[in-house]
């Protein structure tokens, strides 16, 4: 774990301006910087940077942050990543903390099977690097194959000892449980008995997205038909096969720049690649294709190119799996290699530049090929050949966008030498099943949304209430510091005995008047992020005096949280950047008549509050006619009074 103090000072240091701008080209602007939005294809600049607030936001995405979650969005980082991005970029030395033993007992079931993979991936590693055996079976093994030791490095490659308990032992000798040594199948436990699952096996751990180890797979090395050749980490709370790419951690960054995926078939062919130059390169590893994995690449980019091996016997069966990544709405291309070949050993042989030319010149579109191969399986039966048309435009018809549809129908036409008619009437066949399933789905949202319409006016009074909430979230970021006049009102009796309002100021600090007002009616804010943020701001505030700063808020906030706040800070800028080179319009400054601002604030939330809770009272009341009745008309009485004493006060302030 990175240090506290790590963390402190890289946000200290790093200028949000100089990050963003080693990406986005900003220009000056009064306060500002701006710039082309990164995550939207735009003419008009919608990005703004500041340096003040030491925050950006994205007006045309919405996406907004600090540094960090700069780099999170845009360069597909997680939290620690970031950090030592930053920490590298200014030439800060990390300092790591080591969990102790009673860290390592706190951590949650799911955390200490991450933590006991990742000590069995640095196991299995040292041990291909420094123990005898590693050296001469499992290196020799991988220097065989052809990989450098760079590469071997760059995967965690490892090797896992031929005996039956080296690393289990190993492992509950440094504290971890026999439990999540379980759980994560790296023992396998049988009653009193246990032993290694990898025994003498290479190994190849999986990664998640952001570089944690979920798993592993393990290759055998002798010669032996009993025993499988791969093995793999079963199913588990940490590793779901259906949902990890291999590769993908190492691959991320290269699939977003490339604008383009390589789906190869395993591990080997991933590493190959990237060995070769190529890095844009995943793999499902051995189980078929699946939505989740689809959509894991999806966030990246919008292109994929499946590689398969010379031998035709897979590919029809892998066809099918295609038609998922076509209605994720991707374009597919597919390469094959030459008979006997398969993308490990194409890439083994081939430099980088014939690699490159390879599959620049053999990729070809997906629904084109299927359609050729299917044709020439077909040739000269008439009856295959109806399948096959069914067959195509199925896939077709998995394909969201109607124009690209009809494009595919007349190259398929063309190439299986059938009328487009034909082909677009099966289409439009296919078209009225899915057609009679997308109304019945429609009809039940309508069903859903009418319910909503009846009920359009609570829905207003909602939106009203969290702009009331927003709003007394944002003076608390900017002026919650603040030490400001407030004018109360007090109920008093005057001379002829009657109830009047009379004003009378104290000084407080803003956050404190808001604090002690919505604490009069026990208000709580209804909003689940707005509440944490006002619960979070109110210690922060209270405790430290006048050395409360927001930067040092949003950099230890939660990304929603940070999200939620640079969004509400940003609101002023937004209005500043419609208005980009007419200086002439001023903003109206809000300190002006921040007292004033701040009680109208509190009094319309608890106006609003007080009004739903009698609304409440009245629904109580229908339909009721015992004694419980008087009780509630007296609350709604009583609230009714403090509804009126609160609009006076209002009107006051107005
Ligand atoms: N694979 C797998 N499970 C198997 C066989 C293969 O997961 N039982 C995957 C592996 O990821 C492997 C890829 O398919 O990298 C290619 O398979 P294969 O060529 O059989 O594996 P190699 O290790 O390359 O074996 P060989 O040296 O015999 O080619
Ligand atoms: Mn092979």
């Amino acid at each position: 774990m990175i240090s506290k103090e790590t963390i402190d000072k890289v946000f200290e240091t790093a200028r949000v301006e100089e990050v963003i701008g080693d990406f986005v080209q900003l220009k000056k602007s009064g306060a500002n910087f701006k710039g082309l939005s990164p995550f939207t294809d735009e003419r008009t600049p919608s990005f703004m940077v500041s340096p003040v607030k030491q925050i950006w936001k994205d007006f045309s995405s919405g996406k907004g942050g600090n540094a960090v979650s700069f780099l999170m969005e845009h360069e597909h980082l997680t939290y620690p990543e970031a950090v030592k991005y930053l920490a590298k970029k200014y030439n800060i030395e990390i300092e790591e903390t080591e969990l102790s033993n009673e860290d390592k007992e706190q951590a949650n079931e799911r955390e200490s099977m991450y933590l006991v993979s990742e000590f069995a991936q640095k196991y299995f590693t040292s041990t291909l690097w420094e123990s005898e055996a590693g050296k001469a079976i499992g290196l020799t093994y991988f220097k065989e194959r052809g990989f450098t030791n760079e590469t071997i490095k760059k995967f965690q490659l490892g090797y896992s000892p031929d005996q039956w308990e080296a690393f289990t032992k190993h492992a509950l000798d440094n504290a971890y449980k026999l439990e999540y040594l379980d759980k994560t199948g790296l023992t396998i436990v049988k009653g009193e008995k246990k032993f290694d699952r990898f025994k003498g096996r290479v190994m190849f751990p999986i990664h998640s997205m952001s570089g944690r180890v979920l798993g592993f797979g393990g290759r055998i090395l002798v010669n032996d038909k009993k025993a499988a050749k791969y093995l793999n980490s079963p199913e588990s709370e940490i590793y779901h096969k259906s949902k990890v790419l291999y590769g993908l951690y190492q691959a991320k960054q290269s699939i977003a720049k490339e604008d383009n995926c390589y789906l190869v078939e395993g591990y080997t062919d991933v590493i190959q690649f990237n060995q070769r130059g190529i890095e844009n390169v995943v793999s499902s590893s051995g189980t078929a294709l699946t939505s989740e994995q689809i959509r894991l690449v999806n966030r990246l980019t919008k292109n994929i190119t499946v590689l398969f091996d010379g031998d035709a016997a897979g590919l029809r069966a892998s066809l099918r799996g295609i038609d998922l990544i076509l209605e994720q709405g991707m374009n597919v291309k597919v390469c094959t290699f030459p008979e006997g070949e398969d993308p490990d050993s194409f890439a083994r042989e081939n430099g980088l530049e014939d690699l490159s030319l390879y599959l620049q010149e053999n990729a070809q579109d997906f629904i084109q090929f299927k359609a050729s191969v299917l044709v020439n399986e077909a040739k000269n039966d008439p009856v295959k050949k109806a399948d096959t048309i069914r067959d195509i435009i199925n896939s077709i018809a998995k394909i969201p966008d109607r124009i690209q549809r009809e494009v595919y129908v007349q190259e398929c036409a063309r190439i299986m030498d059938i009328s487009e008619d034909v082909l677009f009437n099966t289409l439009a066949q296919i078209g009225k099943h899915e057609l009679r399933e997308a109304n019945k789905k429609h009809k039940q949202e309508q069903k859903a949304f009418d319910v909503v319409r009846n009920d359009e006016q609570q829905f207003k009074k909602i939106d009203f209430q969290q702009e009331l909430e927003r709003q007394i979230i944002q003076l608390l970021l900017l002026y919650g510091n603040k030490t400001e006049d407030f004018e109360d009102l007090l109920l008093k009796e005057n001379e002829k005995g009657e109830l009047v309002l009379e004003p009378e100021i104290h000084t407080a600090r803003v956050f404190e008047k808001i604090y002690v007002d919505l604490q009069q009616d026990e208000v709580e804010l209804t909003n689940p992020i707005f509440k944490k943020i006002y619960d979070e701001l109110v210690v922060a505030l209270s405790q430290d005096e006048n050395k409360f700063s927001v930067d040092s808020y949003i950099n230890h906030a939660e990304p929603q949280v940070a999200s939620e706040i640079t969004s509400i800070l940003m609101e002023d800028e937004k209005y500043a950047l419609h208005n980009w080179d007419r200086k002439d319009i001023l903003v109206k400054s809000k300190t002006d008549a921040l007292s004033q601002l701040v009680t109208e604030t509190i009094l319309n939330l608890r106006c609003h509050l007080i009004e739903k809770r009698v609304e409440q009272l009245q629904d109580d009341t229908i339909g009721k006619n015992d004694g419980s009745n008087s009780d509630i008309l007296e609350e709604i009485m009583s609230y009714h009074q403090l509804r009126m004493l609160l609009s006076r006060k209002l009107n006051r302030v107005l």
